[in-house]
């Protein structure tokens, strides 16, 4: 395992220098964000309507977008994984060192790494089954998205989709302060900006959801 080193900044605070496997995760985590907003706004075009859902599906299937870009997605998913896993505290031992030294720092940045750490494995989970779902089952139609939403997917995604917008809400905000361009000043505000972030994402998710319950075939 390659340990970071540490220098000092101007304003005396440490420095974390990353690692080669530190910037390889922050590669993938943000190729993730950008995969999950696109997904957020592609699926959620059965708002505005089904028929327009079709014509994006359609067009990345046409163009094979869907059949090789899904399992890439997964592999990302995996990889981004195994490269956080190095950190995570995996043994009994590890975890409960861990646990009390998370209780007594009080220290909400740490907090929200085992927030991290939670929904990490959850998506890991229910990212795998629903691309595997959804690429088994081609081509992609709000129709039939609606009827596997109907039949009883509804508290899948329920889950699912506060898992993945609070991992990918904290992801930018600690990287963020990884690769200072947030700073101990701006904390605050960021905190702030990630959690507003966060539950525009969930609305939008939670209005896809309503309006698949909502189609009728
Ligand atoms: C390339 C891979 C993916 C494809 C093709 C895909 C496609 C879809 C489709 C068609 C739906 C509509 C419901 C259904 O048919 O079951 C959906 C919903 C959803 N997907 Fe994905 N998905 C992919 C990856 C992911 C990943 C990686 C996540 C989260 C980590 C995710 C989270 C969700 C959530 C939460 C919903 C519910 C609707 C919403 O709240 O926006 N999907 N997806």
């Amino acid at each position: 395992m390659t340990s970071p080193s540490i220098r000092k900044h101007t304003d005396n605070a440490p420095v974390v220098v990353p690692s080669r496997l530190d910037i390889i995760q922050a590669i993938t985590g943000v190729l993730l964000i950008l995969f999950l907003w696109a997904h957020v706004f592609l699926v959620s075009s059965v708002i505005i309507s089904p028929a327009l859902m079709n014509g994006i599906a359609d067009f990345f299937e046409r163009t094979y977008m869907a059949q090789i870009g899904g399992p890439l997605v997964l592999l990302l998913i995996v990889y981004h994984f195994l490269i956080a896993a190095r950190k995570m505290p995996f043994r009994a031992s590890e975890f409960m060192t861990f646990w009390r030294n998370a209780r007594s720092l009080r220290h909400k940045d740490t907090w929200l790494w085992v927030v991290q750490v939670v929904t990490a494995i959850v998506i890991l989970v229910m990212a795998s089954i629903h691309i595997y779902v959804v690429l088994s089952t081609l081509p992609i139609t709000a129709e039939q998205s609606a009827s596997r939403v109907q039949g009883g997917w509804l508290p899948f995604f329920l889950i699912l989709l506060p898992m993945a917008e609070l991992h990918l809400g904290i992801g930018f905000y600690r990287l963020g302060v990884k690769y200072g361009y947030i700073t101990r000043a701006s904390r605050h505000v960021w905190q702030r900006n990630e959690y507003v972030l966060t539950g525009i994402f969930i609305l939008i998710g939670l209005l896809t959801l309503v309006r698949f319950m909502l189609l009728t075939n």
